[in-house]
């Protein structure tokens, strides 16, 4: 198949995809992947499961496009199964969206109506991280600071106040400064991917963070887009980092990779004084589709009925162990970082001085290509003093030798682009 029309930007070319199964991608002519980074983070339950294909293929031949404001078998179910078995509490609520970056911008929306319906309009910035990223709609990229993905757009993007990733208290003094009476919101991951490579905050940070937010009535917006649906081996990731946050936003591992669906969560009492105005939390039309919902509903229940997140939590220490084993002197990674099997390598180019790679070298996407020619996706990430990482984000379903795998040919990709700078 002639590929050369498919990029929208002409560049290299794409490797054709032509099957997949279990922890494997295979491209035309044969030639087998091992799914190291579950895709963008996002395959949990394996690829090929034939119960998703049946679940879909039923969905389909019942219902089609249904208004978002309607419910359906599917819908109800899926916001029964995420309120009982994955959020803080039962009675908190739920809609569902087609994708992460939509399910952060419903969350922005969602915290800002709450303050007006509160009597509280002044309320509009939303805080963010020095480094993070929540998505690539303008409002998603306003509230991030994902240095690469953002350049280039910056003139186009709302003004966000930014604090610290790791010194909570810094969030007091941007308070101070930008005043409480005008933030709606926080937002963080409780690991960050993407922008960081899977940095974990210290200990007291989330719970520092929380306080801080309880204290000054500014709601606390978790983004699980990446950590969410048992990545971190907890149901939701805010657990391993004890705290509760008020709205959560999250998609990827929720439809398992078989379909774009994403979700915001949150307490009643968040919500309860918008549906008491004349307010529009206005949807997208193919938020919550039938079928998106109704195959998310198997992948849910796939993951409680075969003990997934535990397997998350197990295989990510088994991860941790092999990677800290690997690449502890390693001279191009200066830190193993993550939780459960969300896990990342800071990469530079001399750990001993702490010197990183020049940026136009692109370091990781070297890594990763190399990666790619001895037989593993690894997803390539970092970005501000977190540029150049990699991570590791396979299914639940990976097994011992799968992760030997992953981690001698990270080694080798990162030992052959190391040596073909110097
Ligand atoms: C933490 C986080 N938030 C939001 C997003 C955006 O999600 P999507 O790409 O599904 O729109 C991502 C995507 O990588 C993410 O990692």
């Amino acid at each position: 198949m002639d590929t050369s029309r498919f990029p929208l930007i002409p560049g290299t070319q794409p490797i054709l995809v032509t099957n997949s199964e279990g922890v494997w991608l295979e491209a035309a002519g044969g030639r087998r992947i091992l799914d190291a980074g579950g895709g963008a983070i996002v395959t949990n339950i394996g690829h090929g499961r034939p119960e998703i294909v049946e679940v879909a293929a039923k969905a389909l031949g019942q219902l089609d496009y249904v208004v978002p404001v309607f419910a359906t078998e599917s819908r109800v179910a899926l916001v029964d199964e995420v309120c009982d078995n994955w959020l803080p509490d039962p009675s908190w609520r739920c809609v569902f969206v087609s994708g992460g970056s939509e399910s952060i911008d419903a969350a922005i929306r969602v915290a800002q109506l709450h303050h007006v319906a509160c009597g509280r309009p002044e309320r509009h910035k939303v805080i963010g991280r020095d480094v993070s990223y929540h998505g690539a709609t303008i409002g998603a990229l306003a509230v991030g600071s994902h240095d690469r993905r953002r350049k280039g757009l910056e003139l186009a993007l709302p003004t966000m106040p930014k604090t610290s990733h790791h010194d909570a208290e810094q969030l007091e003094k941007i308070i101070e400064v930008e005043g409480a009476h005008t933030i709606s919101a926080f937002v963080g991951e409780p690991v960050i991917g993407a922008a960081a490579g899977a940095y974990v905050p210290p200990d007291d940070y989330w719970p520092k963070i929380s306080e801080i937010c309880a204290l000054h009535d500014i709601l606390l917006i978790a983004d699980e887009v990446m950590t969410g649906f048992g990545r971190l081996g907890t149901a939701m990731g805010h657990q391993a980092l004890n705290f509760t946050p008020d709205i959560i936003a999250a998609g990827k591992g929720l439809g398992g990779g078989y379909v774009p669906i994403g979700g915001v969560y949150t307490r009643a009492d968040v919500v309860e004084p918008i549906g008491e105005t004349d307010l529009a939390l206005m949807f997208y039309t193919f938020a919550g589709h039938d079928l998106s919902c109704a195959v998310a509903g198997k992948v849910l229940e796939i993951l409680r009925e075969e003990n997934l997140v535990e397997r998350a939590a197990k295989m990510g220490v088994l991860l941790r162990e092999r990677l800290d084993d690997e690449f502890r002197e390693h001279p191009n990674v200066e830190e193993v970082r993550g939780r459960g099997l969300l896990q990342g390598l800071g990469l530079l180019a001399d750990r001993a001085t702490g010197e990183p790679f020049p940026r136009s070298v692109a370091f990781a996407d070297k890594v990763t290509s190399v990666a790619l020619e001895h037989g593993a996706w690894i997803y390539p990430s970092g970005s501000g003093v977190f540029d150049d990482a990699i991570m590791f984000g396979p299914p639940f379903v990976v097994e011992e030798d799968h992760i030997d795998q992953m981690v001698t040919i990270a080694r080798q990709a990162i030992d052959v682009a190391a040596a073909s700078l110097s």
